[in-house]
């Protein structure tokens, strides 16, 4: 199998990942899903081989709406990707009455007219309702939801009013369905969605908690298995010479933390240079490269922009501060000691530091130790690539 760190994988080439799969179907028995990691772990692919494999009698829609910037763009894509897979053939009976009833056609056509814009609440709860009164379990996947949230948020037309009623229809449709048990969600996304709604809360007022009843599974580097498994696929086929497969593989699982996007990139590196001998050293050179990319095709600088853009400006510098500094540690660090380094920096109180540290494990740039409040980066090729390029 030929590497592809980034490309849309499917099919047998997205590898492993039984677990978090079984963990997933487990989980929609009894509720809707969010489903979290940071940029390039690998969800898409996990929601793509779930679709390709559905269980339980669902019947799995991955719906991508990360090009979506107003509700009504949301509701469109919906009503055309079910379509496609002809979950209804075309029977939407109760989306066509209210079509019909604030354009006068009964054709469905046109998204962009004024009347159907801001009705776009009740077209979704009618596409919804056409849904279940099928016989059939519809598992929708929303692939990059809270960036397209975010989208609301800017855009003009929609703002914080329409964002958070947005989050609040979901809620209330799931509240109103799930126990039907014909229809379930996975929320997806890069960015937590649970930064989005804290926006909304810190600035905007937002009072409900629209994800509280749903199951959050974190994606992470792959299970030692299954990492192995993918150096294999990926090494199949080339004739390389590998004197010690076990101990090479090993060592490309370790330097990139399981996680496939850098496993494939390792591999694209390996092929790129036409060597045939694969040894340590090569693999150190193809880290080292993904470390030092000016195009930063390892995506590394995401985990400062989700900084600089989703948290409150309160927080932004004391988090990046926090990660420069811990990066040149080797082992865990004590929040005390991390709150000493803060005031080294500048007048601050315990309090703002702590949530500080909070916000960077919850969103898993930080790993702790368990029972004692110290922490180190959760990824080594994240830290170390922020030590080169920021510490
Ligand atoms: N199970 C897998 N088997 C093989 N390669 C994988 C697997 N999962 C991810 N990859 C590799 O990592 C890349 C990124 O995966 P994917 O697009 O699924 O991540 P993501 O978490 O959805 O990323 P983003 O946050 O950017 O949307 C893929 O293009 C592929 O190279
Ligand atoms: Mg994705």
């Amino acid at each position: 199998m030929k590497p592809n760190p980034g490309g849309i994988i499917t099919g047998e080439a997205i590898i492993d990942r039984e677990n978090e799969i079984n963990e997933i179907w487990h989980a929609l028995e009894n509720q809707s899903v969010v489903l979290t990691s940071e940029r390039r772990v690998g969800k898409t692919s996990v929601l793509r081989k779930m679709e390709e494999n559905p269980k339980n009698d669902w019947i799995p829609i991955l719906y991508m709406v990360e090009s979506k910037w107003h509700p009504i763009e949301f509701v469109e894509g919906l009503y055309e990707t079910l379509i496609e897979k002809e979950v209804l053939k075309n029977k939407f009976h109760k989306l066509k009455k209210f079509y019909t009833k604030y354009v006068g056609g009964d054709q469905i056509g046109s998204w962009k007219l004024p009347q159907i814009k801001e009705n776009w609440k009740i077209l979704l709860e009618s596409a919804i309702e056409d849904i279940v009164s099928v016989n059939k379990r519809v598992l929708f996947m929303f692939d990059e939801l809270p960036l397209m949230v975010s989208h609301f948020l800017h855009n003009k037309e929609c703002g914080a009013k329409v964002s958070m009623e947005f989050l609040d229809t979901l809620r209330e449709i799931r509240n109103k369905y799930e126990t039907t048990k014909k229809i379930t969600f996975i929320f997806c996304g890069s960015i937590g969605i649970h930064l989005v709604i804290k926006d909304l809360k810190r600035n905007f007022g937002y009072n409900s908690d629209p994800i509280n009843n749903m199951k959050i599974v974190v994606i992470s580097g792959m299970n030692k298995s299954g990492a192995m498994l993918l150096c294999e696929k990926l090494t199949e086929g080339e004739n390389y010479q590998i004197s010690d497969k076990d101990k090479i593989f090993d060592d490309v699982c370790r330097k990139t933390d399981n996680i496939p996007f850098y496993i494939q990139h390792v591999f694209a590196f390996i092929l790129e240079s036409k060597k045939r001998k694969i040894t340590e050293k090569l693999i150190d050179d193809a880290i080292t490269h993904l470390l030092n990319d000016p195009k930063d095709e390892g995506f590394f600088n995401h985990y400062t922009d989700r900084i600089k853009t989703y948290y409150d400006p309160e927080f932004q510098k004391i988090a990046l501060f926090i990660l420069d500094k811990i990066c040149k540690e080797t082992g865990f660090l004590h929040e005390d000691k991390i709150i000493n380094l803060v005031k080294t920096y500048r007048e601050i109180e315990d309090e703002t530091v702590k949530e500080a540290i909070n916000l960077l494990w919850s969103d898993h740039y930080l790993l702790r130790k368990t029972n004692i409040r110290s922490y180190k980066f959760k990824y080594t090729i994240l830290k170390e690539w922020w030590k080169i390029n920021r510490g």
